[in-house]
């Protein structure tokens, strides 16, 4: 497509590491679209014939029927999948499929194609985004009441309720996708005219091309439209954040289906046995979704790096955009689906959660409030006072609401019998009805909020 001025041929080596065939053939829909929507703005604007725009739209459909049927033919000297579509237009319609490439690049193309494809991956990662958020608003449903202990340092803190930790999740995912949303309005221009980096000569139309390939309008500087990669970095970035919180959600996952928490049994669906041990019952999926955000961010790290230093307009390295983006999508995409069915799929065990939180003295900050409300004492001496009876509950090796009243009150005199409402699980989540807090009636108002909003936002 280039020989021309070339007395040899590449070497075996330019052509192998030339080549982005290999992995740059998952955009040919994209490769086809945008083609379609340049030739009928070439004809509509007079640049090429009505003749030959109707052969080059039926050739190019052809092309997508044979890609769709047996995939694309990877040839290394055809180095892309630009070159590839073209050469196929050629030998199905002839000559006039090298009018196809007027008043446009390569360099816009790919920019062009590849816009179209991280706009997809966005909509993917919003909607599966949005799956995992209502499989955990609806285990919310079902256990806006049930008890487990709350970790600080992984250390059990105060009681909560099962469906008030899965929320916090929520919270993080709607962050995600309003970084989806912010990267995908971001991107919403075209680069496809800007040619090879200076605009061309030919009478273009590049608001008509932009229109028909679903973009708000083209990218005003034809510089910028072939040298940016920004979309594909806010992708990346957003992915990133995400495949952060799904790690450590899936973190959880894993700490909570280990025997000494047995908190959750997770679907066999989701779940693999081990070869040698027949008893074993692992988390791999939840492991694997904690290991593939270390990709991701690898993704993101590896494309900021080949941008830094490239002057403009256009260099070979932005070749390289590609794996990355690729590898973190297809990444997402599994690690979004394997979470969304491990949260619709996990029964969880209220019984052990339950227990887990008695153990602990996880009470012991509503002790200390009672004592402050109930008794007057100022709070830092509560805290004094009900750190001395979680040592004496430790040492007779029994929970604090069993601790005999005379004992308390050898501690403190003002302690009276009211104390042990406060002591028990159920009271201390029950209690904690301020805003954003983990009281199952707070829980409820906090869920119904939560599914408004999203159905507000889609
Ligand atoms: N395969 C190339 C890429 O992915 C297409 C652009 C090539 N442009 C060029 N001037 N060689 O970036």
């Amino acid at each position: 497509m280039w020989g021309g001025r070339f007395a040899g041929g590449p070497s075996a080596v330019m052509r192998e590491i030339n080549a982005s065939i290999p992995f740059d053939k998952a955009l040919w829909r994209h490769d086809i679209t945008a083609s379609q929507a340049h030739v009928a703005m070439l004809e509509a604007q007079g640049i090429v014939s009505a003749d030959d725009a109707a052969a080059i739209r039926d050739g190019l459909r052809r092309i997508a029927d044979e890609y769709e049927a047996n995939g694309v033919p990877e040839d290394w000297s055809l180095e892309d999948i630009h070159m590839t579509v073209e050469h196929r237009l050629a030998e199905l319609i002839g000559l006039a499929a090298g009018r196809l490439h007027t008043a446009r690049s390569r360099n816009d193309q790919v920019a062009t194609d590849l816009r179209l494809w991280v706009r997809d991956a966005t909509d993917r990662a919003l909607a599966g985004v949005r799956a995992l958020q209502d499989a955990l608003l609806d285990q919310t449903e079902r256990h806006a009441d049930t008890i487990m202990p709350g970790f600080t340092h992984l250390q059990i803190a105060q009681p909560l309720t099962l469906g008030h930790h899965l929320l916090a999740y929520v919270e993080m995912l709607e962050r995600d996708r309003s970084r989806f949303a912010d990267a995908r309005t971001r991107a919403d221009e075209c680069p496809l005219g800007a040619a090879a980096l200076a605009g061309t000569g030919f009478p273009i139309d590049r608001h008509a091309t932009a229109q028909a390939l679903g973009f708000s309008r083209p990218m005003r500087n034809s510089m910028d439209a072939v040298s940016d990669r920004d979309f594909v970095l806010d992708y990346l970035q957003a992915a990133a954040q995400c495949a952060l919180h799904l790690s450590r959600l899936a973190e959880e996952f894993v700490l909570w289906a280990s025997q000494p928490f047995g908190f959750v049994t997770l679907p066999d669906a989701l779940s693999t046995g081990s070869s040698i041990m027949p008893q074993k019952r692992n988390p791999d999926a939840a492991e694997l979704v904690r290991g593939h955000c270390g990709r991701i961010v690898g993704c993101l790290t590896s494309l900021m790096v080949t941008m830094k230093g490239l002057p403009l307009a256009y260099s070979k390295d932005m070749q390289d955009d590609k794996p990355p983006v690729f590898e973190a999508a297809g990444l997402l995409d599994l690690s979004l689906a394997a979470m969304a069915g491990m949260v619709a799929g996990s029964s969880f065990r209220a019984d052990r959660m339950r227990a887990a939180a008695e153990q602990g003295f996880a009470t012991a900050t509503d002790l200390a409030d009672w004592l402050v409300r109930e008794a007057g004492l100022p709070f830092r001496e509560a805290h004094h006072v009900t750190g001395a009876l979680v040592r004496m509950a430790e040492d007779a090796g029994i929970a604090l609401a069993d601790l005999p009243l005379e004992r308390m009150q050898a501690c403190d005199p003002r302690i009276h019998a009211g104390v042990y409402a406060v002591l028990s699980v159920e009271a201390s989540v029950a209690r904690r009805t301020s805003y954003g807090g983990t009281a199952p009636e707070e829980v409820r108002r906090q869920l119904a909020a939560a599914r408004a909003r999203l159905d507000e936002t889609g």
